[in-house]
């Protein structure tokens, strides 16, 4: 009975991945790792909870004890994790880990976002440990438009510097679905998926699409980076995070989340959630 350990369990993806690998495999088979197992009560019978930090190596070596495959779900903590990713890496060869699966981003090798480099020192540091490895270079999330869609049916806007760039975003219940797809089943060793979703839009034509199911009149308003990044600020957001997002809406204008090669739903079975349901469930909510 081989065991599977789950990284980042209390985030949102990781709880998604334990719960759809339930109802697949036998409980006893799946091990959360958590900073916090007072975080990860709910996460449920069966279960085993193991706390570990990404910062704190020996935490991890004892967390990757008798684990066979492991899911590695990217850290939050940007601009630490090539180090933790590094860690948790280290620890699965010293357990002698048979299989890592890493959640890198969408064209992780070519992409001009800030976020691609720490993925692309991870997606290394996986090659040269010797241990197989499957890499899912995945997408954005919709649900990163949960927000704007709330403020574009309070103020009649979408606003970005995003331009005509089109997004092939998915949710993170498709990309969980992937994640165990990969996990238990055969044939994934070595091997990178690009995923994304089936559609790809614009923010342009995400607020055509909120228009069309709210009734209102929503425009996009393409900005300036600077203009964008201090609107965000205003917004109540860090300067550095505002800064973040409007630099990765210029990768959005030139591609760099655009994907057409239907990976994710090939592994999966099923078409990507739609944004039209992803819309619809936002205006109604
Ligand atoms: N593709 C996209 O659009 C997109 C968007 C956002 C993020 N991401 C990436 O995808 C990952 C998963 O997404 P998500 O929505 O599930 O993110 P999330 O909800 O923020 O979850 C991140 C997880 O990482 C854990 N974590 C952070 N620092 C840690 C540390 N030092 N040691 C151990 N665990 C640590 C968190 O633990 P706690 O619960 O204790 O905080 C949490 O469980 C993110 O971490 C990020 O790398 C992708």
């Amino acid at each position: 009975m081989n065991r599977i350990l789950i990284t980042g369990a209390t985030g949102h993806l990781g709880r998604l991945v334990v719960n759809k690998l339930k109802q697949k495999i036998s409980p006893e088979r799946i091990v959360a790792l958590v900073r916090s197992a007072e975080k990860a009560a709910d996460i449920g019978l069966g279960v085993e909870i193991k706390e570990g930090d990404y910062n704190k190596p020996e935490t991890l070596n004892q967390a990757m004890k008798g684990i066979d495959i492991l899911l590695l779900i990217s850290s939050s903590e940007v601009g630490k994790r090539a180090e933790q990713h590094k860690n948790v890496i280290d620890a699965a060869k010293q357990a002698g880990v048979k299989r890592i699966v890493y959640t890198s981003l969408l064209h992780a090798d070519t992409s001009s976002l800030s976020l691609a480099e720490e993925h692309v020192a991870t997606e290394a540091d996986l090659k040269a440990s010797g241990i197989a490895y499957t890499i899912l270079r995945n997408g954005w999330y919709t649900e990163n438009y949960a927000d704007s869609i709330q403020g574009a049916l309070a103020s009649g806007a979408i606003i970005g510097s995003a331009g005509e760039g089109k997004i092939s975003a998915a949710t993170r219940a498709d990309y969980a679905d992937a994640a165990v797809i990969v996990l238990t089943t055969e044939g994934h060793e070595g091997k990178t998926y690009e995923l994304a979703g089936d559609e790809s839009f614009s923010l342009r034509e995400l607020a055509a699409e909120i228009s069309r199911q709210s009734g209102k009149d929503i425009s996009y308003n393409n900005l300036p980076e600077e203009v964008y990044a201090a609107q965000l600020v205003s917004f109540g957001l860090s300067e550095e995070l505002a800064r973040a997002i409007a630099g990765w809406d210029l990768g959005i204008a030139k591609g760099d989340l655009f994907d057409e090669s239907h990976q994710l739903s090939k592994l999966t079975g099923r078409p990507a959630t739609p944004l039209a349901a992803f819309v619809e469930k936002a205006v109604k909510s």
